[in-house]
C-alpha cells in the first residue's frame, strides 16, 4: 500500500483533495497533516475521517523535529503540499507568519523527503501547490504561462514564489522529483468566509456591507474547487517530472461584475426583490500592493494531460451558493469560532 503524504487537508482546497483521494484510491493510506491553523477545520472533512484509509496528524511544518520524527515513522512515496498560510490581506499584516509556514514549512518538507529517499527516487514524487499570484500582475492583455517571469507584489505571492524557486532547486541541485502547479482563483464549498466569494455571500445572507476593495476593477480568473482538485489529481499521477503546469479557468471577471453577479443570484435564492444585495456595496481603502489582473493561459495542462474545467461558472457559482445556504450550519461554526472544537471532540 502506497503512503501518500496530503499537507493542508484540513482546509479548503486540501480537503477537497484528501476527499478525493480517500474515496478514489482505497490502495493509499492517505496521512493529512495539518496544524489546524484558523484556516484548518476538521468539519470540512468529517464525511471521511472514519475510513480506513484515511488517518489525520495534527502538526506545525514549521516544526523541524516534528517533521523528521514523523517521517522516520513513515515511508512515504508521495507527497502533496498544500499547507499555507494563504490569504494576501493577512500577509500584509503579518509577513514574518508567511515566510515561516510557506518558505521554512516547505524547505522541512523538501530536506524530509530528501533525506527519506536518499537517492532512491523510483516512483517517488514531491508535488508543491502553488498560485498564480508568483506571476505579479497582468496589463489589460495577455495570459500568465508556464515561462511567464516572477514577479511577486505581496509577502503572501513573494513567499509562494521562494518556495516554488526552493523546490525547483531541490530538483536541479538533488534530483527530487517534483512537479508544481501553480493556480488561478478557486471557489466552491468549505471556503474559509474571509476570501471574496465566501465573504459576500455570508454578508448578504446577513445583510451586511460588501466590502469592495478600490474602485472593483480588479480582474481574477476563477475556477471551481473541484476541478482544480481533479487537476492536482492528473498532475500527481500523470505529470512530467520537474515540470509545470498552470491551472485556470478561463474565466476571468472584474470584482464589481462578479459582485453584482452574486448580489443578483442571492436575491432571487432569498426572495429578495432585485437590487436588495447590490445596496449592500460598499466601496473601501484599497488593498496596498493591489494586482490588477490574473489570467491563467492553461494549455499546457490541456495539450498534454487533457485537462480541462468540467463546469461552467454559472454552474459552478450555482452549486457553491446553494451549498452556503444549504450548510448554515457549517458557515455558523465557521463564524463563531465553535468549528475549533472539534478536532477536541473526535481526537483527544
Ligand atoms: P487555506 O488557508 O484554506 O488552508 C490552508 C491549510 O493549511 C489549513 O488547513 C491550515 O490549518 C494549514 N496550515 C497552515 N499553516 C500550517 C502549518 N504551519 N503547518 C501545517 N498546516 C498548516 O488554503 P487554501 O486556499 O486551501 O490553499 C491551499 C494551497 O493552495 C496553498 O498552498 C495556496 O497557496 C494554494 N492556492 C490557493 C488558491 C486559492 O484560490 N485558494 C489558488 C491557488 C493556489
Ligand atoms: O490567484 C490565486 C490566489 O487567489 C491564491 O493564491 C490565494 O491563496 C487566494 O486567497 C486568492 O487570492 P486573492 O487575493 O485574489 O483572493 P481574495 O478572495 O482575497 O480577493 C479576490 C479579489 O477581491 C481581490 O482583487 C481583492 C478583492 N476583495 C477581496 C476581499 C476579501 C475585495 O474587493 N474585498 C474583500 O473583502
Amino acid at each position: 500500500m502506497k503512503k501518500i503524504l496530503i499537507t493542508g487537508g484540513a482546509g479548503f482546497i486540501g480537503s477537497h483533495v484528501v476527499r478525493r483521494f480517500v474515496n478514489k484510491y482505497p490502495e493509499y493510506q492517505i496521512f493529512n497533516l495539518d496544524a489546524l491553523t484558523y484556516a484548518g477545520n476538521l468539519e470540512n472533512i468529517k464525511d471521511i475521517e472514519n475510513q480506513s484509509n484515511y488517518t489525520f496528524v495534527k502538526g506545525n511544518i514549521v516544526d523541524e523535529s516534528f517533521i523528521n520524527e514523523l517521517f522516520s515513522l513513515h515511508n512515504f512515496d508521495g507527497i502533496l503540499h498544500l499547507a499555507a498560510e494563504s490569504h494576501v490581506d493577512r500577509s500584509i499584516e503579518d509577513p514574518l507568519a508567511f515566510v515561516k509556514t510557506n518558505v521554512i514549512g516547505t524547505m522541512n518538507l523538501l530536506n524530509a523527503a530528501k533525506n527519506q529517499w536518499k537517492n532512491n527516487f523510483e516512483a517517488k514524487r514531491f508535488y508543491h501547490i502553488s498560485t498564480d499570484e508568483v506571476y505579479g500582475s497582468l496589463g489589460a492583455e495577455g495570459l500568465f504561462t508556464e515561462t511567464t517571469s516572477y514577479d511577486p507584489n505581496s509577502p503572501y505571492s513573494a513567499s509562494k514564489a521562494s518556495s516554488d524557486h526552493f523546490v525547483r532547486a531541490y530538483g536541479e541541485t538533488y534530483g527530487l522529483p517534483y512537479v508544481l502547479t501553480n493556480c488561478s482563483n478557486n471557489y466552491g464549498s468549505y471556503h474559509f468566509p474571509e476570501k471574496l466569494i465566501p465573504l459576500f455571500i455570508n454578508n448578504i445572507i446577513n445583510n451586511k456591507p460588501l466590502p469592495v476593495y478600490g474602485d472593483g476593477n480588479y480582474t481574477r480568473d476563477w475556477l471551481f474547487v473541484e476541478d482544480h482538485a481533479i487537476a492536482i489529481d492528473l498532475v500527481f499521477h500523470e505529470g512530467k517530472n520537474h515540470e509545470t503546469y498552470n491551472i485556470g479557468g478561463f474565466n476571468e471577471w472584474k470584482n464589481i461584475d462578479l459582485v453584482k453577479l452574486l448580489c443578483q443570484i442571492m436575491d432571487e435564492k432569498l426572495g429578495r426583490s432585485q437590487g436588495t444585495s447590490q445596496e449592500l456595496i460598499t466601496y473601501v481603502k484599497d488593498r496596498p500592493g493591489h494586482d490588477l489582473r490574473y489570467a491563467i493561459d492553461a494549455s499546457k495542462i490541456n495539450k498534454e494531460l487533457g485537462w480541462k474545467p468540467s463546469v461552467t461558472f454559472e454552474e459552478g457559482l450555482e452549486k457553491t451558493i446553494n451549498w452556503y445556504l444549504n450548510n448554515e450550519e457549517w458557515l455558523q461554526n465557521v463564524t463563531s469560532g465553535s468549528y475549533k472544537d472539534y478536532y477536541q471532540k473526535q481526537y483527544s
